[in-house]
């Protein structure tokens, strides 16, 4: 997730261009650029880091073109470095483009770019579009973008830039958000509403597949053919903090509602289009380096230990190899048994835990092999650990994480699968089925995100509870783990998550009348037996909440209240069972007035041990 600004109008382009990319760094930080055509020639500066240390450069710097367009990074190809910050051009330099998305199809395109003479100069995907329009360009700005966007496969907002149009802005949305902001003699294009709302509050909201063409007196809007398209015009009545949020009220609920898109972002360009297969090509394993692993470790911290339950479920269930998991702050002391047949698979959304990283540097002092599943490129974990796989959440705000343990699970699925598939402990017919089901996910996850009400209710009338217990069994445990620690960390509600196998061994004796029970009953293979300590809950008394798949018409009759969630796969449901937990959590801290978004004594990265 990137923040793109452009400019064209009778003012200096540069000052909207930093203000712009200043109210969406949340966006992206690790890289920004701004490009300005001074109606002689392109001027471009950019830098790695945050968008401070383009401001640093650009001092002194007068710009007083009227033209331009900007970038603040968040890196998927590409680490963060001048090279690969946007804006990027052509050979010539006399087309410039910026882009938030992906370009799945570029390696190819790159490579037959290359073969026809053209020359790169950064590792990103979004360069090819540079040189694409440059081949196609014959006089015509606008039928050059369509040309290239036939050409493009993937997710992406592009504005283009020319020198050879200084009176044009032409941009392209799809998957990616993309507003035209329309000023008096002067037009804005921005990722998202916050960037132009100090300059108007007239916007085109562009959907997937249009094209606008942006001059300072006009904005033409056509689809991809180039068909006039008629576009109402959008009055934005947010204030300037809530459009930061895309209008949510917290960046915790906006991230949770960003769920599908980014689990759809991380399958992308890991699945064959077949659906036959797993294609995690960032680490061309074989079936040879497979055979000399013994055993695999993954550790984590918080949240991302708990995706690393999941994955050892997954792995060992599906790749039938050995699995530990451990929190990397007990790991790195533990004195653990690991050498050169141990894979360790570290997991941080910020790659920057220093327990983490701790314990990575530790595995490989003492031989493993080291794998990184991480939400940040040219994070310290990614660039300590031997390989790395990126989940593409985009950045997380909130100090909750949500959209990075639905990620790290999706992730911990594929690479699981892709292993069993390397070892053939997974047949063809199985592995397809488990695909088609994994694609299924992102739109069930939208469908367990619309309806609320029931979950605000249960907030409302528990959220003053100062106990709230989870149980589950096998992957339904590893959830309930993840549930009780959202509850625990923004609305400081005391809660614990036990084994249901558990409970008569000490916990009941905390289950007395009225104590909220959270109860996950997802997992077919050990229903009856969550069913029967569900009784036992309910034998003292408690207020069970069972969570469980749709079509499940026994739970109904054993618990208080009941929240389904699409039916799948036993091993997939996980995605979707987390996601009322988050919500639940989210609701009762709303109800007991927490900050949300910055629960107390609580950092978004600990980056000390
Ligand atoms: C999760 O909601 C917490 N914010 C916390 O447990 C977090 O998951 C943990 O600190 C690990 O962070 P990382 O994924 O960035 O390494």
């Amino acid at each position: 997730m990137c923040g793109i600004v452009g400019y064209i109008g009778n003012k200096s382009a540069a000052p909207f261009l930093l203000d712009g990319l200043t109210k969406l760094e949340y966006r992206g930080y690790d890289s920004a650029g701004i490009a300005v055509f001074d109606a002689h020639d392109v001027f471009i500066e950019k830098s790695v880091g945050r968008l401070d240390a383009l401001k640093e450069k650009l001092k002194g710097v007068t710009l007083d073109g009227v033209i331009g367009i900007g970038h603040t990074r968040w890196a998927t190809h590409g680490r963060p470095s001048d090279q690969n910050a946007h804006p990027h051009t052509d050979c010539n330099g006399e087309f410039v483009v910026v882009h938030n998305g992906i370009i799945e199809n570029f390696m190819p395109l790159k490579e037959a770019l290359i073969a026809k003479g053209h020359h790169f100069t950064s590792e990103t995907d979004t360069e090819v579009v540079a040189h694409l329009i440059e081949e196609f360009y014959e006089g015509d700005f606008a039928a050059a973008v369509r040309a290239v966007l036939k050409k493009i496969e993937g997710s992406y907002s592009l504005v283009f830039m020319s020198e050879k149009h200084p009176d044009t802005l032409i941009c392209a949305k799809q998957d990616n958000p993309l507003v035209v902001g329309l000023g008096d003699g002067e037009n804005f294009i921005a990722s998202d509403i916050p960037a132009i709302i100090s300059r108007t509050r007239r916007t085109y909201i562009l959907n997937d597949g249009e094209i606008a063409i942006v001059k300072k007196d006009s904005v033409e809007i056509t689809d991809r053919e180039g068909k006039p398209v008629d576009k109402k015009i959008f009055h934005v009545s947010w204030n300037a903090e809530a459009a930061e949020k895309g209008g949510y009220e917290h960046f915790m609920l906006k991230e949770i509602n960003e769920q599908p898109k980014a689990v759809r972002d991380t399958m992308s360009k890991r699945v064959a289009k077949d659906g036959s297969r797993i294609t995690l090509d960032e680490l061309n394993w074989s079936k040879e380096f497979l055979d000399g692993i013994d055993k695999v470790y993954i550790v984590a911290c918080g949240t991302a230990y708990h995706a690393g339950l999941v994955g050892k479920f997954y792995i060992e269930k599906l790749a039938r190899i050995l699995v530990e998991v451990d929190l990397a702050s007990e790991f790195r002391y533990r004195d653990p048994i690991v050498d050169e047949k141990t894979l360790v698979i570290v997991i941080s959304q910020s790659g920057e835990t220093s327990d983490t990283l701790a314990a990575l540097k530790e595995a490989k002092r003492r031989g493993a092999r080291t794998l990184a599943v991480t939400n940040v490129v040219g994070s310290s974990i990614a660039r300590e650990a031997d390989q790395v796989v990126h989940t593409w959440a985009g950045p997380e705000i909130a100090v909750a994480s949500t959209k990075a343990y639905t990620t790290q699970l999706i992730l911990m699925f594929m690479l699981a699968l892709y292993m069993a598939q390397l070892r053939s402990t997974v047949s063809d017919e199985r592995a397809r089925e488990l695909i088609g089901l994994l694609k299924k996910i992102p739109a069930q996850i939208s469908e367990t995100l619309s309806d609320v009400e029931p979950i605000k209710t249960f907030a409302r009338r528990y959220g003053f509870n100062e106990d709230v217990f989870y149980i589950g069994r096998s992957l339904d445990y590893d959830v309930a783990l993840e549930g009780a620690l959202k509850l625990k960390e923004i609305s400081y509600i005391h809660a614990e998550a036990y084994a249901s196998g558990e409970l008569k061994h000490g916990t009941l004796a905390l289950i007395v009348e009225g104590v909220p029970v959270i109860a996950l009953a997802t997992q077919k293979s050990v229903y009856e037996k969550t069913i029967s300590n569900i009784k036992e809950v309910k034998a003292r008394d408690a207020v069970v909440i069972g969570i469980a798949a749709d079509g499940d018409e026994e739970i109904g009759k054993f618990v208080d209240h009941v929240m389904f969630v699409p039916d799948t796969d036993e091993l997939l449901i996980p995605l979707l069972a987390v996601v009322p937990l988050q919500l639940l959590a989210y609701y009762a801290a709303i109800t007991r007035g927490c900050d949300v978004d910055k629960p107390r004594n609580l950092a978004k990265s600990v980056t000390v041990e």
